[in-house]
């Protein structure tokens, strides 16, 4: 990379230099932890300003915190920056500038690297490709790729021009799409014509397609397409435009659009208790300082590391430890398109041993699968170079975790098991590596500055190993900042439950003699089937729209492997038949309607469903039902017991 181009992406105007705290000065060793708890007790603010000085800021803020509008917090008011030039240009002309920045492999096996030079100037391109398309600083783009170095590309050029992403999961149908392309008002989608899953195409396109037909989405304006399988796939004119054929014609530069440390870097649509999904909005500033700080911190990140976080860009996760927080931290990022187990069972740990894998952080669900495919498969591979394991999403049960360590960490790798959540952009609960004692089944303590606690009905604090509700009682850099266009649902889902002082995570848990986080659970209408979450509404209301079912109830029972299972209690309208057929007919609704991912993994059809005098479906019951096939306490408030009496006899 040239120095001209080098200075054109350093900022001229900037008001200090960038951090000079790289590789092992970033990391956290017992001593560091202790003073960081103690300055975060002692001046929270003065604490996390210290953190946000690991950024490359263009102007500096005035005040670290406004919180005089709760619960809409603000942080680093009045600071500039552009997130890519932490991601990127402040590695150019340092020993990062031909460092691997991203690692990838397909599913077919193909490998492609590129260095942070490489990268800066590909979202350079991207970015200027935007622009020619009319994108500009505060339009939505939604983005629905597979997992390819350029849905990491495409998230930083719309970062780049102060465009605000919304990725889609490539695994969500075109309605689901399309209802998150209408909620955020998006003026383009970037897609690809399709992606390769388990040998088999995942047609992407054609799903974006279907989002856009008939006026649907008339805010979308274009169509950024990159070409993955070369199959054929229908272009509109005037609407779709190929990658390769407006990407790498761009300027090589481009200049970063300085948006206010609150702007909104991104929306992430995510399950609630309603039928509808969520759109966090989460910052620049804020969001930034917390990815890079945990990313550091947690990881025990060296320059020398191949990391690798096997979450989709499509989830929080992968925003967080695949995108934001690995390239500020300058790390070499391993990153793989296709499934886990193909074409082969031993598909991760080959990569392990091929690309020297250290750092591995994955989902528990991911980790029970492998442990039931064998032992062999992982012993085939020298996996030497492994020297520290993640997970995140669910608890992970013992038996899993004791697997996960002896086979996989070799009984040498320390584990960090990570409580957070979309909402709270960044790790919030969690062992630092080597130096937090670990407990199987135990995310241990939150870091530094973040106020975690568990409390009972009243807001009072729980007293030892007394379960209640996991709140956080402090605003923290990376919490989300809404959700995207309503902002009493914002309010109402995380404020309310504590009168608007403490922010409510939806999970129950309880804390033990330690002081350590024991993670019981979604208290709320949300489950989790192998780390993804789902809202039960957003099902029912799947079920619903079939014109053969009159009532739908869908809760959740334990799984081995999924963590949990979707069960759904159907109700038919009058006259229509109950049998096989029905049931396929309603896997494929949910498919359609959600994503092939969220279908039930078991239906029952029920004459009528248990709801209390009120009207509300009594969920408890049913969940019972679903796990263990009886009921037990507390049944006074169901409007017709025969209906619990019906549902048990016809338990299959
Ligand atoms: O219930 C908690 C569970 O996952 C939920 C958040 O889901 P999502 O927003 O999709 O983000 C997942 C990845 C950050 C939480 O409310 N959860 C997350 N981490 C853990 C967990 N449950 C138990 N242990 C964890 N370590």
């Amino acid at each position: 990379m040239s120095d001209t181009l080098i200075q054109s992406h350093l900022g001229e105007n900037r008001s200090f230099d960038p951090p000079k705290q790289f590789g092992s000065a970033a990391n956290i060793n017992a001593d560091r932890l202790q003073q960081a708890h103690q300055s975060a007790d002692s001046d929270s603010q003065k604490y996390w300003a210290e953190a946000a000085r690991d950024l490359v800021w263009h102007r500096e803020w005035t005040q670290t915190l406004d919180w005089s509008r709760k619960p809409y917090a603000k942080w680093f008011v009045g600071g500039e920056l552009n997130a890519t030039e932490s991601c990127l240009d402040r590695h150019m002309g340092t020993a990062r500038e031909n460092k691997t920045a991203i690692l990838w492999e397909g599913e077919g096996g193909d490998v492609r690297e590129y260095s942070y030079a490489q990268l800066l100037q590909e979202v350079c391109q991207a970015a200027n490709a935007l622009k020619s398309q009319g994108i500009a600083k505060g339009d939505r783009v939604a983005i629905y790729m597979p997992m390819v170095p350029e849905i990491v590309v495409a998230m930083l050029a719309c970062a780049r021009i102060g465009a605000t992403h919304s990725v889609v999961f490539g695994g969500f149908s075109a309605e689901s799409l399309r209802d998150r392309i209408q909620d955020a008002g998006c003026k383009m989608v970037i897609t690809a014509d399709g992606g390769y899953r388990k040998g088999k195409i995942v047609e992407l396109k054609k799903a974006v397609d279907d989002a856009l037909a008939d006026n649907a989405c008339p805010t979308v304006t274009s169509v950024l397409v990159y070409q993955r399988t070369a199959q054929e796939i229908p272009m509109v004119e005037g609407r779709d435009v190929w990658w390769h054929d407006t990407v790498p014609q761009q300027e090589m530069s481009c200049h970063p659009e300085y948006v206010d440390s609150e702007h909104p870097l991104f929306i992430l649509y995510t399950s609630g208790t309603t039928g509808k999904p969520k759109g966090v909005v989460h910052s620049t500033g804020g969001y930034m300082t917390h990815a890079l700080r945990t990313c550091n911190w947690v990881f025990d990140l060296k320059d020398e590391d191949v990391y690798w976080c096997t979450a989709d860009a499509g989830w929080i996760t992968g925003h967080t430890y695949v995108t934001y927080g690995p390239l500020a931290a300058g790390a070499t990022n391993f990153m793989y398109e296709g499934a886990p187990t193909y074409p082969t069972p031993d598909r991760f740990w080959s990569m392990i041993a091929k690309h020297d894998v250290s750092i591995f952080y994955t989902a528990p669900t991911a980790i029970r699968t492998f442990m039931r495919l064998g032992d062999q498969h992982p012993q085939a591979h020298d996996m030497d170079s492994l020297r520290l394991l993640g997970t995140v999403g669910e608890p992970n049960n013992p038996e899993a975790r004791t697997w996960y360590h002896k086979v996989i960490g070799g009984e040498r790798c320390p584990i960090v098991d990570t409580w957070w959540q979309t909402e709270t952009g960044g790790i919030m609960i969690t062992p630092l590596p080597g130096v937090t004692a670990t407990k199987p089944g135990t995310a241990t303590r939150p870091l530094p500055g973040i106020a975690a606690d568990v409390v009972r009905e009243d807001g009072t604090s729980c007293d030892v190993d007394e379960g209640g509700y996991l709140v956080v009682k402090e605003p923290w850099p990376s919490m989300i900042r809404g959700v995207w266009g309503d902002e009493q649902r914002f309010v109402d889902t995380y404020w309310n439950k504590f009168d608007g002082n403490y922010y409510f995570a939806g999970d129950g848990a309880r804390k033990d003699k330690d002081g350590y986080f024991w993670i019981m659970g979604r208290v709320d209408d949300v489950v989790n089937v192998s780390g993804h979450r789902l809202g039960t509404m957003e099902v029912e209301s799947a079920l619903v729209k079939h014109p053969s079912i009159a009532e739908a109830a869908v809760v959740s029972r334990p799984d081995e492997i999924t963590g949990e299972a979707i069960v759904a209690f159907v109700t038919p309208i009058q006259g229509k038949e109950a049998g096989e057929a029905l049931k396929n007919d309603l896997m494929a609704m949910v498919a359609k309607e959600i994503g092939a991912f969220a279908r039930p993994a078991q239906i029952r059809f029920a004459n009528a469903v248990p709801k209390t005098r009120s009207g509300k479906i009594m969920r408890r019951l049913l969940r019972e039902l679903a796990s263990s096939g009886t009921v037990t306490g507390d049944t006074t408030t169901l409007e017709d017991f025969s209906v619990i009496a019906n549902l048990r006899d016809e338990e299959e």
